[in-house]
């Protein structure tokens, strides 16, 4: 038989079985409403794998087999955004989110400005590329301009359609080349789930649903990813062009017509008020929702709206995230235990009887200080109530006074520390603890643990289980000496075989790659923190030219004062230190950085802001000046360049009027920034 004649039907075999199972899967995981068994679709797609099998010509990369397909094997790409990935502003009442509201109103010159509001699912935010109507990429949102290319574990997310049929795409009205923007979560049941898998295994459990789907995201086995039942909700439809739809209510159900999940939970109001309606009613559904929400979104409707009302330094003016208060419960203490940090800083912790917040069961919670302990008056048997944030860690926040049991007893704070039995100080004007032993393991553990998190050196596989052999053992005794590990090392512990031990081998080589201002952040200098730390490599450009760096030097880069420039210095002249860095110079890590070269545009002149402006926020104004390089300051002298003046300005703008000082309103601001660029 020739190919032609059994490629035929056999390959209208092929896509009648994709097209059943495309049907049944947006079915069960877009609709959860299920037509057929488990066991029928099973079948189908055993029969669909076999054709395929047997007739690899005709396999196509959006076919329902083709979920866990090739993985990424040098970790992820980096992609630019096709357009900023922005976030929201937040409003934390109802004064808040009607200010915002008036405001809206006043720059559209409406009376009254619909909107949609939308739950605030607490996930992280994806961009999923189709190019004719097929998945091409899925980026995470990462810094917001540039994120990662995570394409094959979102091809594992059921409810993410591979391809979008013909059908769809001319019920939908959306164009052929379109990305959409959503929420990747991780819902309640699959959350549980896996903490209970990680408790087993010995590993400490995923705060939350949203780090346990960033962590699942970025997982570098897609078909760890595909078991973990990550789920996508579509809140946002562009095209090349822009914007697809002139409302935002349309672009939703387009999205919803084309395959996409979109949360059925959303309203379209006329005003204000209904949208408080709605954000009361979210409120008091979100403990029996089966994901995680920790807000609503409420969005201008009006295409041609949001453009007019544009964005300010990082969010759209269109747009608020109205944010639930914190969660909280009563439980009873039963110890308080001490927990040793990086920088040897002693932190108390409340060691609770379990109870749920919110979906997690919180059995710690911190107590930040010993201050802390004398503010709340808090004695161990006490009641206390817990309260837990979005990502914060829960913390006691009051003490149930009147159910005080008869046996409590006082905490009295250790004099040494718990871990290495050292004496603890406490420095003057300080309220924190410390060990003072720069070689006490506690300390040492947890700057591993903190060089190796996602956010400095992003060593994946280096969490608490292996650290803690690692230090135990005596084969790390500093960070350099991660660089010395070998394969030898790694399979000598427990719980590493040799794949584990490869692929962490290749993260630890990887890391060498991390730019210069993670591994300022790495070393774990007291005050240097994300943003510190890239000023401080933007300004001297290596580590070298910052550990030569004078006090003045050093307080001429943003933000830093003598506080800080003491620290670095004092850092830099520990001669074990001094060690560390040559170790990890000759390791390879990344000493040097582009150095970027901070505007002076307005550099000397001298700007007070007063009185509440149009649309700027004190903040954000004070943020842009800064960043074209002039100065803030909080009174009008002679000396004063201008004064930038909104409503109710009082007392300041009668100065500069009496001094001559020239006097902006925010456009005439505004027109200056963007003038002398
Ligand atoms: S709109 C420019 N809609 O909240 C508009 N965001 O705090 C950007 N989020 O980064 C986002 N549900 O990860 C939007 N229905 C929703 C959302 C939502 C959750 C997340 C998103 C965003 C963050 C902003």
């Amino acid at each position: 038989m020739s190919e032609k004649s059994t490629s035929g039907p056999v390959s209208e075999k092929i896509n009648a079985l994709r097209e059943t199972l495309r049907h049944h899967e947006y079915l069960y995981y877009v609709l959860d409403a299920p037509e057929v068994s488990d066991a029928q679709y099973d079948t189908w797609m055993r029969e669909l794998r076999a054709l395929e099998e047997e007739h690899p010509e005709l396999r196509t990369e959006d076919s329902p087999t083709q979920r866990v397909g090739g993985k990424p094997k040098e970790g992820f790409v980096k992609v630019a955004h096709s357009r900023p990935m922005l976030s929201l502003d937040n409003a934390y009442d109802e004064a808040e989110l009607r200010e915002w509201d008036r405001r809206v109103r006043e720059l559209a010159g409406e009376e009254t400005v619909a909107y949609v509001c939308e739950l605030k699912m607490d996930g992280l935010s994806l961009a999923l590329t189709y190019e004719n109507a097929r998945l091409v990429r899925g980026v995470t949102r990462g810094d917001g301009v540039i994120g990662e290319d995570v394409t094959s574990n979102v091809r594992t997310i059921r409810s993410v359609p591979l391809s979008i049929s013909p059908a769809r795409m001319l019920a939908s009205g959306l164009p052929a080349n379109f990305e959409v923007r959503g929420e990747v979560v991780l819902p309640m049941a699959a959350f549980q789930k896996l903490n209970a898998e990680r408790e087993e295994q010995g590993l400490a459990p995923a705060a939350n649903p949203r780090n346990a789907a960033a962590g699942t995201l970025r997982t570098l086995e897609p078909n760890i990813v595909a078991q973990r039942r990550l789920d996508f909700y579509a809140y946002f439809g562009l095209s090349e062009s822009g914007y697809i739809f002139p409302q935002q209510s349309e672009t939703l159900d387009a999205l919803n017509a084309a395959g996409f999940r979109v949360n059925p939970k959303r309203a379209l109001v006329q005003n204000i008020d209904d949208a408080w309606e709605f954000i009361a009613k979210a409120d008091a559904l979100r403990e029996s929702l089966p994901y995680e929400i920790d807000g609503v979104v409420i969005k201008v409707n009006s295409r041609a709206l949001q453009d007019k009302l544009g964005f300010t330094g990082r969010a759209p003016r269109w747009a608020i995230a109205y944010k639930f208060a914190a969660r909280s419960a009563a439980t009873q203490v039963q110890n308080i235990t001490v927990q040793v940090g990086r920088t040897g800083k002693l932190t108390p912790v409340a060691e609770l009887t379990p109870v749920p917040i919110g979906g997690t069961t919180v059995s710690r919670a911190t107590l930040h200080n010993a201050d802390e302990i004398t503010r709340l008056d808090l004695k161990i048997g006490d009641w206390v109530t817990v309260e837990r944030g979005g990502d914060v860690i829960p913390k006691v926040v009051a003490v149930l006074r009147e159910k005080r049991p008869a046996d409590t007893r006082d905490f009295i704070f250790p004099t040494h520390c718990p871990e290495c039995g050292s004496i603890v100080v406490r420095e003057e004007d300080e309220v924190d603890f410390r060990c003072i032993n720069v070689n006490c393991p506690a300390r040492l553990r947890e700057s591993l643990l903190y060089f190796s998190a996602r956010k400095v050196m992003n060593i994946e596989g280096l969490g608490e289980a292996v650290v803690n052999q690692l230090t135990e053992r005596g084969l790390v005794r500093n960070l350099a000496d991660i660089y010395q590990l070998d394969e030898a090392a790694l399979l000598s512990l427990d719980r590493i075989g040799e794949k584990t031990a490869q692929s962490l081998l290749q993260e630890i080589a990887r890391s060498k790659q991390a730019p210069l201002d993670r591994v300022l952040l790495g070393l774990g200098i007291r005050f240097v923190g994300e943003r510190t730390a890239q000023f401080l490599a933007d300004a001297f450009g290596s580590m070298d030219r910052l550990m030569q760096a004078s006090t003045e030097e050093l307080e001429r880069v943003q933000e830093i004062g003598p506080r800080i420039s003491m620290s670095i210095q004092e850092f830099f002249q520990v001669p074990a230190n001094r060690e560390l860095i040559e170790k990890l110079r000759q390791a390879g890590l990344n000493f040097t950085a582009e150095q970027k070269k901070i505007s002076s545009k307005l550099s000397g002149l001298t700007f007070v802001l007063t009185g509440t402006l149009p649309t700027l926020t004190r903040e954000e104004a004070k943020e842009r000046i800064e960043r074209e390089g002039g100065n803030v300051s909080g009174s009008v002298s002679k000396k004063t360049s201008y004064v930038v003046a909104g409503n109710e300005a009082g007392s300041k703008l009668d100065k500069a009027r009496k001094l001559g000082v020239p006097i902006l309103n925010e456009v005439e601001l505004m027109e200056l920034l963007e003038r002398r660029r």
